[in-house]
């Protein structure tokens, strides 16, 4: 687990954001970035101290000398990630709110969940599995988003600290919960490891059922509510990606990158192409929000095969988000249904593009798509999957 690809994005292209914010008119005061004027600190965790659904809900601080994090057991999601700017500032690089209340009633962004049990969309809420078909929940009509009305972001999570750097975070979702069969128990573990954020996931299940389980943070490698991302040079390691409908379902088909906007191989300013409406892919997905098909993994012998995803630049922070993941896709979504409505941390606002996701999965839509790779999970067989997060100045 500790083998990790370190890529150089001195030696790349890089095409900076000419044009603004692209297909939508941005909130105000979105188009700009910034940077941080105040201390940065983790919330106070008092203000996580409550319960739902009769479950206690809590944050738990994790830190090494690198890095800082603040993580909830509501929805298994990190709420505070800080590192060093290249000042050595410390910068809180995601999305979150600063208590429990916010979490609750402001449901639908999934600031850094941990979204099961089916990351991203399933077309018109159902799927087939053994002759059976399941119905669940289009609570993004007409397709089912994120596990549904109550997915795993929403609930509350069993939280044990292991160490001052690691925290387990366990769950049962019962056989039928928002329609997906069997007992599925599942473990995520988050770790600080020196400069980066582990995040392993396990589950089995006593049914056949479909799981992809991705972790929704929102980056500003600037520091959260700074501002545009669309100056944030990325890079991702992908040659091909799978093309959607109007309502951001697959077509199935695989689509080279190449010539189009979506060609991140060499470092990209993200906002360089994303006015580009002229792409209906830029247009269906009102800018990014799409599933990058991974490269394929060089063999590691005896381990799992780790596979360099994305990297990322923060401008003005100079901080670089790198990804591995032993997933074989990732979500780039570019915060395109951020609106500036949503109260962050230290009076923040979440204004549009001002974050990104990227979240390592597999495809969206899988358990619907047979040339997918195969989302189901049998009784007796052992899901495991893990992405790391390197935060670096480097
Ligand atoms: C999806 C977006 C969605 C966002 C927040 C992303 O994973 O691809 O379409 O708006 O999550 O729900």
């Amino acid at each position: 687990m500790k083998k990790l690809f370190i890529f150089s994005l001195a030696s790349a292209t890089i095409v900076l954001a000419s044009c603004g914010t692209g297909s939508q008119p941005p909130a105000t005061g979105a188009d700009t970035a910034t940077t941080n004027t105040v201390p940065v600190t983790l919330p106070d965790p008092a203000a996580f101290h409550d319960s739902v659904d009769g479950q206690p809900t809590a944050l738990y601080i994790l830190k090494n000398k690198q890095i800082s994090a603040a993580i909830t057991n509501y929805g298994a999601r990190v709420v505070s990630l800080l590192v060093p700017d290249q000042k050595g500032t410390p910068t809180d690089v995601v999305l979150g709110y600063d208590s429990i209340g916010k979490y609750i009633h402001q449901p639908d962004t999934y600031f850094g969940a941990v979204v099961g049990r089916y990351g991203n969309r399933i077309a018109k809420g159902r799927f087939k599995l053994d002759g059976k078909q399941y119905t669940l929940a289009t609570n993004n009509a007409p397709n089912h988003l994120h596990g549904g009305n109550k997915g795993f972001d929403a609930v509350v999570w069993t939280g044990k600290q292991l160490s001052d750097t690691s925290l387990e975070l366990t769950y049962l979702s019962k056989d039928g919960e928002e329609g997906y069969p069997g007992n599925l128990r599942v473990t995520v573990i988050y770790t600080l490891d020196s400069d980066a954020l582990h995040v392993g996931y396990a589950a089995t299940t006593d049914k056949p059922t479909v799981l992809n389980l991705t972790n929704h943070s929102y980056f500003n490698l600037n520091g959260q509510g700074s501002g545009t991302i669309n100056n944030h040079v990325l890079q991702i390691f992908a040659d091909r990606y799978t093309p959607v409908d109007s309502t951001l379902i697959p077509t199935g088909k695989i689509d080279s990158v190449g010539g189009t906007p979506f060609d991140f191989r060499q470092a990209t300013a993200i906002g360089a192409r994303v006015g580009d409406t002229g792409n209906i892919q830029i247009k269906y997905g009102k800018g990014y929000d799409h599933n990058f098909v991974l490269d394929p993994a060089p063999p590691v012998a005896g381990a799992l095969s780790p596979r360099p995803a994305a990297i990322v630049r923060g401008d003005l922070s100079g901080i670089v988000l790198s990804i591995t993941t032993d997933q074989p896709g990732i979500q780039f979504y570019g915060g395109n249904f951020l609106n500036g409505t949503n109260p962050l941390k230290a009076g923040k606002k979440d204004d549009y593009r001002s974050a990104f996701c990227l979240e390592t999965q597999h495809y969206p839509d899988s358990p619907n798509e047979p040339s997918f790779p195969s989302t189901v999970l049998k009784p007796g067989e052992k899901y495991a999957t893990w992405t790391y997060f390197r935060l670096s100045t480097k």
